[in-house]
């Protein structure tokens, strides 16, 4: 099994289930013109934050790291009339372009973009959030996690990007800051009382990583 093959098998899920239409086609198009990294969610992990949001009925959601909009399309998608997602970028220069992508989804007057580190302008936001989605700095995910559960209420749902690492996440003795507060967000999770938790390994067009979800009680 290789990286040709998981991307060969995401093209063929988006062909048939997955369906990412021309507004998502567009968003990514937009980014790469504007010479973002290319590390938005594939489409079938956006499709899955979409049916997370929509099965709990969220009615607002908040993202960490904007990028150029990708996730934000469908999770903003997830949304009922008058719905809210909220999403935070560092980068002005990434917000503008996520702006841009969000407004020709049609999606502009459910979803805002609010430029800042994340860790700045959390406080600043009134809960409760149904829905969380953090993929921003690695670094920060223990700061986010308890920002969240701030801003959360029983029932609440977060999802973590980018938490198995290449399975680099279970080796205790790694120097890499991503995976040393991933593994703290591991801990942190495990001792909260407050939340129930999994990870799930995925490999797929984004090769080998993985989902933490985890439900508010
Ligand atoms: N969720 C996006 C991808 C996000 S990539 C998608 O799937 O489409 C991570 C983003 O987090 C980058 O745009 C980066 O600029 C942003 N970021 C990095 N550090 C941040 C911080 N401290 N606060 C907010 N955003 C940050
Ligand atoms: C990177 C960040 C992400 O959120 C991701 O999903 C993949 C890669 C990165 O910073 O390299
Ligand atoms: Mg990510």
């Amino acid at each position: 099994m290789s990286q040709k093959t998981w991307t060969a098998v995401d093209d063929y899920l988006n062909g048939l289930i997955v369906q990412p239409d021309a507004a998502l086609a567009a968003a990514r198009e937009a980014s790469r013109a504007a010479r973002l990294p290319d590390i938005a969610v594939s489409a079938p992990q956006g499709k899955l934050l979409n049916l997370l949001a929509r099965s709990m009925g969220a009615r607002r959601i908040l993202e960490i790291g904007t990028l150029g909009g990708y996730s934000a399309i469908w999770l903003a998608r997830a949304l009922p009339p008058g719905g809210r997602l909220i999403t935070l970028e560092y980068s002005s220069r990434h917000a503008e372009v996520a702006r841009a992508n969000l407004a020709r989804a049609g999606l502009a007057e459910l979803a805002e973009v609010r430029v800042g580190p994340g860790l700045e302008l959390l406080p600043s936001l009134t809960g409760p959030f149904d829905f969380f989605f953090i993929d921003a700095d690695k670094e920060g995910y223990p700061d986010y996690f308890r920002a969240c559960l701030a801003l959360a209420r029983p029932g609440s749902m977060m999802v973590f990007d980018n938490v198995i690492r290449e399975g680099e996440v279970m080796d205790s003795r790694s120097h890499d800051p991503a995976v040393r507060a991933v593994r703290r967000l591991y801990d942190d999770i495990a001792a909260e009382p407050r939340v129930s938790a999994t990870s799930i390994q995925t490999v797929g067009s984004k090769g080998y990583d993985g989902l933490c979800l985890l439900l508010v009680s």
